[in-house]
């Protein structure tokens, strides 16, 4: 009988500080015990995206007081941790220096196992510690670094359908929302726009639907609200609330149809694995939103199929992601040692031709 686990993880590959401790006892659904978040937005805002520099020192300065939260909330000392997963990348590679050079001396210090995780993987794997979800499933990643179609078949098995060939969706909700004049992050701001919207107001492109494979594209989708939002301006001298509204709303349902036409796609080859119990599952910030949620449910429905969303704490990045994936790796026998080294770029799928598409965090996958 496997033993029970009890997991310190620790994330820190773009702007989010993260710990968290997470326990699990085979058979029954493992235990977020804390799941701590340090967020670096504020320090960033200024400069229009994040500055790899000032993300490192943030990180370098707040890792260690956030582990120590992360075990006072679970009420643990090292002495009750089994070991130290952290995300070894991909991601900005000063953040994901100061995470690992942590996770070492917690390591070394207190005599633990130490386990590299894959921030990606963190995310694919959250289903399963959320929703006990069974192999294989189709993933949906998509936030402001992230957007590919997977397929998982096991904990470090991954097949990449398709993925963004230039910007993730949430960098084009920043990048529109700071085009309209709406607050970041541009998603939520979007997303409340566009409950007062028309979105069949403009009629915004759905790039790549014409190609019959799982790839996206959003910057082309960006240009043409500058050109609407240019062409209103010069029209009536200056842009109404309800043009914002408007634009707002047809953004998101563009966004919306050509995630949710890709993703019918990557069903399709899914269901050539002949899954026993289909299931489609999301992950990341944009995953948040609730027009994309309804329109993958509405595809999973149409197919019989499950739609796991794990709760939105879960879906944006954070430490129980990667203390879970540490969970599945340390059961497989995968541990690593002092030698584990931090890696900018880390593609899930080992075989998949690199992606163009660069996201916030620049390319990776
Ligand atoms: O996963 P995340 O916290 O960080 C990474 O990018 O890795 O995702 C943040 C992104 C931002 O671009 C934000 O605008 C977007 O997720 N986002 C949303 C919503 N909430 C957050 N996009 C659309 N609708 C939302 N409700
Ligand atoms: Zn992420």
């Amino acid at each position: 009988m496997p033993q029970p686990l009890t997991i310190l993880g620790l994330e820190s590959s773009c702007d989010d500080t993260a710990a968290a401790v997470v326990r699990h006892e085979p058979g029954i659904p493992a235990e977020i015990m804390s799941n701590e978040v340090y967020g670096q937005t504020e320090l960033h805002v200024d400069f229009g995206g994040v500055v790899p520099e000032i993300a490192a020192r943030a990180h370098a300065e707040k890792i260690d007081l956030v582990v120590q939260a992360a075990l006072e909330k679970a009420g643990l000392g090292l002495a009750e941790i089994d070991a130290v997963a952290v995300t070894a990348g991909p991601g900005l590679i000063g953040g994901v220096l100061s995470g690992l050079m942590c996770a070492k001396g917690i390591a070394a210090g207190a005599g633990l196992p130490l386990i590299g995780v894959n921030h990606l993987a963190g995310h694919a794997l959250t289903p399963r510690l959320t929703d006990q979800l069974e192999f294989p499933y189709l993933m949906l990643l998509v936030s402001g670094g992230h957007c590919q179609f997977l397929i998982a078949t096991a904990h470090d098995q991954f097949t990449r359908l398709g993925g963004t060939i230039d910007d993730a969706p949430g960098e084009a909700f920043d990048k529109v929302a700071k085009l309209l004049g709406l607050p970041q992050p541009g998603g939520p701001s979007i997303e409340q726009a566009a409950e007062s919207g028309d979105e069949m107001r403009f009629n915004l492109p759905r790039p790549l639907l014409d190609r019959p494979d799982c790839d996206m594209s959003f910057s082309g989708l960006k240009t043409a609200v500058l050109r609407a939002r240019d062409g209103l301006i010069a029209d009536q001298g200056g842009l109404f609330a309800q043009d914002q509204t408007d634009i707002s709303a047809s953004f998101q349902a563009a966004v919306r149809d050509v995630l949710a036409a890709k993703c019918a796609r990557a069903f399709d080859q899914y269901l050539e694995l002949s899954p026993k119990a289909p299931a489609i599952a999301v992950a990341g910030g944009v995953a948040a939103n609730k027009t994309l949620r309804e329109a993958l449910k509405m595809l999973a429905d149409q197919h019989g199929a499950a739609f796991i969303a794990p709760p939105l704490k879960l879906c944006t990045d954070n430490a129980a992601m990667i203390a879970w994936a540490g969970i599945e790796r340390y059961r497989a026998g995968q541990l690593d040692d002092m030698t584990l080294a931090a890696r900018p770029r880390w593609p899930l799928d080992r075989v998949a031709a690199p992606m163009l598409g660069s996201g916030k965090k620049g390319a990776k996958a």
